[in-house]
């Protein structure tokens, strides 16, 4: 394949990238100038569009998405409601329908870019009956979509019987990475004893860990505090999630300078989901009702890895959602009031090369080498596809097309105005 024409994140202009064997083979201005395509392969011109890489959901429940109104509807919107609702739901459910709604919201994905997601998927249910759907889901998906699944102790690891137990049998079916809920365990020990318990089942299997953590707004919650702790201990640098930590949002900020060096230290990424943050967190406020999001450009400034997750689309504990990746580093962007330029890039990347290096994926970017995986976006920079939600005009995994959508425009009929509207700026 190869396109001409591109307009990269890094500003460049006039790029020629050529994929060969899945991966790509060179990038440059104007290399393949007056030079056809090899016979039978793509000659695509990006007429100047933004070629990124693709876009990484770094949080995600597949197991419950597009259920939502299952069985009734969360009346209160909280968190707490959604877990019991989702209780509701989890004797309920079958096979064929968990696989059926995981691969509706695989094509929605896809269709918008998206290249991977790492999925929870709850463990809590001895049938493991998520378990076994999603990773028939995976295993259907994989020619076109990287789904990491982690198997997510919902109830508590400690607080539900047998969750332990099942979780450990998810792991040896072939779940990828060790989940944990340390916030939701009876008491703050038992959290932070859970959190040693994964951490340490993780790396005697050699295993990566994604916790929600402090998902609360409870200023005192430091379960981050131990994940990063256990991190180093056991030598897990850079393979360590901390999920939400909406605590920080409201923790004391002298304890804050002390807790982001050592989530630095400890090489602990860490996952926003901005749209469910905003809307889950702050209800037990009146006003002043706090955002919820945790300290996104603090933890960038000290070193740590910050991406953006979606988290839910329509199900128990949210309504909306399309697997839109630029509508939530939007979200994250307004919350975290990143307006400068520096800042809303970060926020763009918050969904691409950041979440990617989450996963553990390639995250160089569209470099030599690198696999043949990018979306073709129409818009002439990062920050305007944030402003845009950005058609995706054409999604490419390998160097082949899995997806093509037609430009957005508008058709004007007004005196004297030209009849096309051009949505973007001169760059
Ligand atoms: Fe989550």
């Amino acid at each position: 394949m190869l396109i001409r024409n591109a307009t990269l994140t890094d500003g460049r202009t006039g790029i020629d990238l050529l994929v060969q064997q899945g991966r790509i083979a060179a990038v440059g201005p104007g290399l393949f100038h007056g030079q056809a395509a090899s016979a039978g392969s793509d000659d695509i011109d990006a007429a100047g569009w933004l070629l990124s890489p693709p876009f990484v959901d770094p949080h995600f429940h597949m197991d419950s998405t597009l259920s939502y109104g299952q069985p009734r509807v969360n009346a209160s919107g909280t968190l707490l409601e959604g877990i019991a609702l989702w209780g509701e739901l989890k004797p309920l459910l079958t096979e064929e329908a968990l696989i059926g709604r995981a691969l509706q919201y695989c094509d929605w994905a896809v269709a918008r870019g998206i290249g991977a997601i790492r999925s929870h998927v709850d463990v809590c249910d001895p049938r493991l009956l998520a378990v076994r759907a999603l990773l028939e889901v995976k295993r259907r998906v994989a020619p076109y979509l990287d789904l990491q699944l982690v198997a997510f102790p919902q109830d508590g690891v400690l607080r539900a019987p047998g969750a332990l137990d099942n979780l450990t049998r998810a792991l040896d079916l072939g779940v990828d990475v060790v989940g944990g809920i340390p916030h939701f365990e009876r008491t703050m020990a038992d959290g932070a004893e859970s959190v040693r318990v994964l951490c340490e089942l993780a790396a005697s299997r050699g295993l990566r860990v994604d916790m929600h953590c402090d998902e609360s707004d409870d200023p005192l919650s430091r379960h981050i505090e131990t994940l990063a702790f256990h991190t180093r201990r056991l030598g897990l640098q850079g393979r360590v999630t901390g999920s939400h930590l909406t605590s920080m949002h409201s923790m004391d900020n002298y304890y804050v300078s002390k807790l982001l060096p050592l989530i630095a230290e400890a090489g602990v990424h860490a996952v926003a989901n901005p749209l469910i943050n905003i809307t889950l967190q702050g209800r037990h406020d009146t006003y002043p009702k706090r955002r919820g999001m945790t300290r996104v450009p603090e933890l960038m400034d000290a070193g740590v890895n910050v991406a953006f997750g979606q988290d839910c689309v329509m199900d128990p504990w949210y309504a909306l959602g399309s697997g839109c990746m630029l509508e939530v580093a939007a979200m994250g962007l307004h919350v975290g009031q990143m307006t400068s330029q520096a800042r809303m890039r970060d926020c763009f990347n918050a969904v691409t090369v950041n979440a990617a290096r989450v996963l553990g994926l390639p995250a160089d970017g569209l470099v030599v080498g690198a696999p043949g995986d990018f979306v073709l976006l129409q818009a002439r920079s990062p920050v305007e596809a944030l402003r845009l939600r950005a058609t995706r005009l054409l999604v490419v995994r390998r160097g082949q097309v899995l997806a093509r959508t037609p430009p957005a425009t508008a058709t004007l009929a007004l005196p004297g105005r030209p009849p096309q509207i051009d949505w973007t700026l001169p760059q």
